[in-house]
C-alpha cells in the first residue's frame, strides 16, 4: 500500500474509532436492547449495529471503492481481499459489554490486496488505543511497543477460552491440559481483540482459540507482526481474513512449540 494512503487511512481510522468509543460511552447508562443471534449465548445489541453503521457511513463517504466486512453485516458480503477491505468488529466482547459494561473493544483491520496493513484496537472504558501500520511499529496510545523478548513456555501466560473444554470439540484435550500445566498461568478476558492487544503489549504470551472470525483477529494482526509475534491457524497456516478459523497467536519463541507439541486436532 502506498505510504501516504496508509497514513491517511490510519489517521482516519484512529479518529473514527475514538468517535465510535464516544458514541458507546454516551449511551452507556441507557437501557440496552439485547438480542440473540445463533444461540442464547450469542448476544448482539443495538449499539453493535449502530457502531458498525457509523463506520460504514464514514468509509462509504470517504472511500467509496473500499469494501467493508463487518460482524453485524451492515456492509455488503465480501468474498475476496482484492483492493482495500475494512474489517470491523464494532464491539468485540459483547458479552462483557452487556454483563460488565467494561472489557470490550472496537477493532478495525485494513487489508490491502490480501495483506494486513493497518490495525486498531480501542479498549473503550480504559481509553487505550492499540494501533499499528505495517513496517512502522505498534503503539499503545503514543507509546511504541517494544519487540517481544524471547521466552520459554514455563515463563508464559497463555490466554485460552472455555470453548476448548466443550463437548464435541475435535481436539486432544490431554495435550491442552499439558500446556496449561506447563505454562506459568492462564487467562481468559472474553474479548479476542483485547487478548491479541495484550499479547502485542507483552503482558500475555499466547492466545489460543478454536474458532474466530476475521473481525475478531484482523485488528490485532499487524500489531502482532510489528512486535515480532505470529498469528496463524492451529496448523501453523496463514489466516485468510475471509473465513472462520482456529487461531494460535503467540510470541514467536513459543508459537511453533505450541502447535507441534500441544495442539492435535482430531
Ligand atoms: C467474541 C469475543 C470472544 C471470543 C468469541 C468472539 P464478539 O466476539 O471475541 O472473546 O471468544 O469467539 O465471537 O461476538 O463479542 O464480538
Ligand atoms: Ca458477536
Ligand atoms: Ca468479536
Ligand atoms: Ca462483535
Amino acid at each position: 500500500m502506498e505510504q501516504s494512503l496508509k497514513h491517511t487511512l490510519h489517521e482516519q481510522a484512529y479518529q473514527w474509532v475514538l468517535e465510535a468509543g464516544q458514541l458507546i460511552k454516551e449511551k452507556m447508562d441507557t437501557p440496552l436492547e439485547v438480542m440473540t443471534k445463533s444461540s442464547p449465548k450469542d448476544l448482539v445489541t443495538e449499539m453493535d449495529k449502530a457502531v458498525e453503521s457509523f463506520f460504514l457511513e464514514k468509509i462509504r463517504k470517504n472511500h467509496p471503492s473500499h469494501k467493508v466486512l463487518g460482524e453485524e453485516g451492515v456492509g455488503e458480503a465480501v468474498h475476496e481481499t482484492t483492493g482495500t477491505v475494512w474489517i470491523i468488529d464494532p464491539i468485540d466482547g459483547t458479552m462483557n459489554f452487556v454483563h460488565q459494561k467494561t472489557n470490550f473493544a472496537v477493532s478495525i483491520g485494513i487489508i490491502h490486496e490480501g495483506k494486513a496493513e493497518i490495525g486498531l484496537i480501542y479498549n473503550v472504558m480504559e481509553d487505550t488505543i492499540y494501533h499499528a501500520k505495517r513496517g512502522e511499529g505498534a503503539y499503545k496510545n503514543d507509546k511504541q511497543l517494544p519487540k517481544l523478548p524471547e521466552k520459554t513456555l514455563d515463563q508464559c501466560l497463555i490466554e485460552l477460552n472455555h470453548f476448548w473444554l466443550c463437548p464435541n470439540r475435535r481436539v486432544n484435550e490431554e495435550k491442552l491440559q499439558q500446556l496449561v500445566y506447563k505454562a506459568i498461568g492462564t487467562r481468559a478476558y472474553g474479548s479476542a481483540a483485547l487478548e491479541l492487544a495484550f499479547l502485542a503489549e507483552g503482558i500475555t504470551d499466547a492466545y489460543l482459540t478454536f474458532s474466530l472470525q476475521p473481525w475478531d483477529y484482523a485488528g490485532g494482526y499487524v500489531l502482532l507482526e510489528e512486535v515480532g509475534a505470529k498469528l496463524t491457524d492451529a496448523a501453523g497456516q496463514p489466516v485468510d481474513f475471509l473465513s472462520r478459523t482456529t487461531v494460535v497467536a503467540a510470541n514467536t519463541s513459543i508459537h511453533q512449540e505450541i502447535i507441534n507439541d500441544y495442539i492435535e486436532l482430531k
